[in-house]
């Protein structure tokens, strides 16, 4: 039971200081404890809580209405590799956010990695309140959060190297092996693409028609039982009331149970081999802080294997 640690103190995807510190609030709530002890992981991590200083540019302007798009591309590069190397060694990956377009590293890390050793595509599942699929150009906001899907699946693509034209076919994700679960904001240029693609994308709205133990069969049945997952989990696909302290709460999400279902369905196919754990905000609705670390620390313990029995 090899496990990969990365924690990534970055916030440049979007504007809200205080994601960078979830890493911190997310260890000190015990969680390598927990993944050591109660889950008997061999934890490899190297002690840091990286916030790659060096990696940011003095000026780095909106380019493509894009924001702050070569500390971005610089940061994601970064992780890119941390997060090949552990998968590279056969570790299951877990990566503590920073906000969301830290996926664009994550994601890219170990399809690159399960590319290479297995010759096989991954598949993602994405559970979130947003699809965070926007182009440069379908983006209202600017906010690279609000884009990883459209670099990993190469709908965003790019020549310079320093604004993510370091992103590889090696990289890449195909848009049939990727699932949305949890979804209920979405811009207009982001249902454009859903459909367009035919991606398969399951919204609050499939949840309250089926329940979550139907959604998870068909969202698992649709990847299939002989692919490697990655699963990346914004804590927004809770609903505030179980997670306050995000960049970008939206109301009508997921229950506790629900998000923990969710993992503990993933664990259950025995194919994870990677989960990023983004979004946590501890400095927004304070009083409610703990509880999201509490949320954030149990989602991760029911994907690494946790069970209630
Ligand atoms: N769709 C909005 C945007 O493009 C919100 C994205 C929120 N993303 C997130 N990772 N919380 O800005
Ligand atoms: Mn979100
Ligand atoms: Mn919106
Ligand atoms: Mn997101």
């Amino acid at each position: 039971n090899e496990l990969g640690l990365v924690a990534v103190g970055f916030s440049g995807g979007q504007t809200k200081a205080g994601v960078d510190a979830a890493p911190t609030a997310l260890l000190e709530a015990g969680l390598i404890h927990q993944l050591q002890n109660d889950l008997n992981y061999n934890v490899t991590f190297d002690g840091q809580v990286h916030t790659y200083a060096d990696l940011i540019p003095a000026s780095d302007p909106p380019h493509r209405n894009m924001l702050r798009p070569k500390s971005v591309s610089a940061v994601t590069r970064a992780v890119s590799s941390q997060v090949y190397t552990h998968a590279a060694a056969g570790r299951l990956v877990l990566t503590l956010g920073g906000d969301h377009s830290i996926a664009i590293g994550t994601i890219s890390g170990t399809a690159r990695a399960v590319r290479e050793r297995l010759g096989q595509e991954i598949a993602v599942v994405w559970v979130d309140a947003h699809a965070d699929i926007n182009t440069p150009e379908t983006s209202e906001s600017g906010n690279i959060h609000g884009m990883p899907v459209s670099f990993l699946t190469g709908m965003t693509r790019s020549e310079d190297e320093e604004r993510f034209g370091w992103l590889g076919e090696e990289h890449l994700i195909s848009a049939r092996k990727l699932v949305y679960i949890a979804l209920r904001d979405i811009d207009r240029g982001e249902k454009e693409i859903l459909r367009r693609e035919g991606i398969k994308a399951f919204s609050m709205h499939d949840i309250d028609r089926h329940g979550i133990g139907k959604i998870m069969d068909m969202a698992l049945g649709w990847i299939g039982s002989d692919t490697p997952i990655h699963l990346s989990f914004d804590v927004d696909a809770l609903d505030p009331m179980w997670a306050p302290s995000t960049g970008t709460p939206v109301r009508g999400g997921l229950t506790l149970r629900e998000g923990d279902f969710i993992a503990e369905c993933v664990a259950e196919t025995g194919n994870l081999i990677a989960l990023d754990l983004v979004e946590v905000n501890p400095s927004l609705e304070v009083t409610g802080a703990q509880e999201t670390v509490r949320a954030g620390c149990s989602i991760i313990r029911c994907a690494l294997g946790d069970t209630l029995l």
